[in-house]
């Protein structure tokens, strides 16, 4: 499993305590923000990985995936048959954007797109 970090601890501990390996891609901090490394998330996202834990909008950083961040990132892991495991419980606190930030009613909505 790959888990980008920091997050909610027990969305790393209950699948290590169940057996998972975990691989953690960190987030960088700058004073302007915390940001994602696309780039590194998707090399550590392999066809060897069963699943990704993305909790957006994250706990403890505010940090929150961009439209096109999910899109590639969906793209990916339907190419590599990897879940996603998107903790979005803060969505509806989040008041920056014109849409929401829910990675599962994007995916919805593009598969239904997409066919
Ligand atoms: C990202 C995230 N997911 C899940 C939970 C768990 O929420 P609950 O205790 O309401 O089940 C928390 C709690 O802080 C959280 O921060």
């Amino acid at each position: 499993m790959v888990a980008v970090t920091p997050l909610w601890p027990n969305l790393v501990e209950i699948p290590k305590i169940l057996g998972a390996s975990v691989e953690t891609v960190s987030l960088t901090y700058s004073p302007r923000g915390w940001t994602l490394d696309l780039d590194r998330l998707l090399a550590a996202l392999t066809p060897a990985t069963r699943m990704l834990m993305i909790n957006s909008p994250n706990n403890p950083t505010g940090w929150t995936m961009t439209r096109e961040q999910q899109r590639t990132v969906l793209e990916h892991c339907c190419r590599y048959g990897i879940w996603i495991v998107a903790d979005e419980v803060y969505e509806r606190l989040y008041f920056t954007a014109v849409t929401g930030a829910s990675h599962r009613r994007f995916s919805t909505s593009l598969r239904a797109t997409s066919g």
